[in-house]
């Protein structure tokens, strides 16, 4: 059998990364239930991500990736930061454009988890309702503009 890629050269030269970012970038009709990520097709946050990644010369080693739905729509728009070592992913929701900036400086930069954005562990995969047992879970309010 023959080896692709020679791993030890392959390690030697190409790093790992140290940020992998997925946007979700879903659509779906406006009469959707769930709601969707990327309503208007603008693909707005991760287009602003991959531009201050590469304008702050983090590329290659961050990288801002197109995704489709992350299950997570109700809390959206969502995002998950894959860090190159082997803390936990970081997710994020009720992103907006305006987030990018901060995310960016604090969070892939500076190793800090923005709290207003944090999805925390025991909500992933709720559909916004949170964890169970403590009473009405009720969905978190919708983001001031
Ligand atoms: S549409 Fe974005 S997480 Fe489902």
């Amino acid at each position: 059998m023959v080896a692709l890629i020679d791993g030890d050269a392959h390690a030697a030269t190409m790093p790992n990364f140290q940020h992998l970012i997925f946007v979700c970038t879903n659509q779906r009709d406006a009469a959707h239930p769930r709601g969707c990520c990327n309503p208007d097709g603008a693909n707005e946050i991760r287009n602003r991500l991959q531009a201050e990644i590469k304008q702050r010369g983090l590329a290659p080693l961050a990288r801002a990736c197109t995704a489709g739905c992350l299950e997570q729509c109700e809390l959206g728009p969502t995002l998950v930061i894959y860090p190159g070592d082997s803390r936990p992913p970081i997710w994020y929701g009720r992103v907006r454009p305006s987030d990018v900036t901060r995310i960016v400086e604090e969070t892939l930069i500076g190793g800090r988890v923005l709290e207003d954005l944090h999805i925390p562990p025991d909500w992933l995969n709720t559909r916004g309702l949170g964890p169970p047992g403590d009473g009405a879970n009720p969905q978190p309010a919708p983001r001031s503009t």
